[in-house]
């Protein structure tokens, strides 16, 4: 993630476009057309399915608004394959072409505030930057267990996230800014994760 470029910009999509969305179907014929990875197409469900069941069950929004979570979830990362030094502007330029919500876009464009230079402001922004960071670290840690998700508990976790060694690539640093920016207690939002992300 180092070589990216910050996006230089603020404003993102036209607020004329506002409630337009791509379907399911054409949101996940994207995804297939533009990332073969099938580990980069799970993290991108889960984190759609994450931001989608906090949506609608802790922010209790409508389905047509938890739609719009889902979507930045899982198109967050939608250009990251093929255009690594360019990740986030395609997708963002993408989405703007095809008169795309400027809420989802935003939401996108803040997944990475050090690396993209976009401050996550709607809670939608802060809760993809939480996400994106602990679901990947999560899946990590499930993966060297026997058993996945089964029985996995948030001491564990933590445990791990205080284990420098344990998935170096994630970003500790990030992790706490994440959390900082939201008002609620890391162990229950890593139960959340563990209980929602193994359905996907
Ligand atoms: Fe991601």
């Amino acid at each position: 993630m180092e070589t990216i470029q910050p996006l230089n910009r603020t404003s993102f999509g036209n607020p004329a476009n506002t409630g337009k969305v791509l379907s399911a179907e054409e949101a996940l014929q994207l995804l297939y057309q533009w990332v073969e990875n099938d580990r980069l197409r799970l993290h991108m469900k889960q984190v759609a399915a994450l931001m989608k069941s906090w949506a609608l069950e802790k922010e209790e929004l409508d389905e047509s608004t938890a739609h719009k979570w889902w979507l930045a979830g899982l198109l967050h990362d939608a250009d990251w394959e093929k255009y690594p030094d360019d990740h986030c502007r395609v997708i963002i330029e993408e989405l703007e072409r095809r008169n795309i919500d400027p809420e989802i876009i935003h939401c996108i464009a803040s997944h990475g505030p050090r690396h993209f230079g976009v401050e996550p402001q709607s809670k939608m922004d802060k809760m993809i930057y939480a996400f994106d960071e602990l679901s990947g670290f999560i899946h990590a840690a499930a993966l060297i267990r026997p058993n996945r998700y089964e029985e996995m508990d948030v001491k564990s976790v933590l445990k791990k996230l205080k284990t420098p060694s344990f998935a170096a690539q994630v970003s500790r640093e990030d992790i706490q800014d994440a959390i900082s920016r939201i008002n609620y207690p890391v162990e229950d939002l890593i139960t959340f994760i563990i209980e929602k992300q193994k359905e996907v």
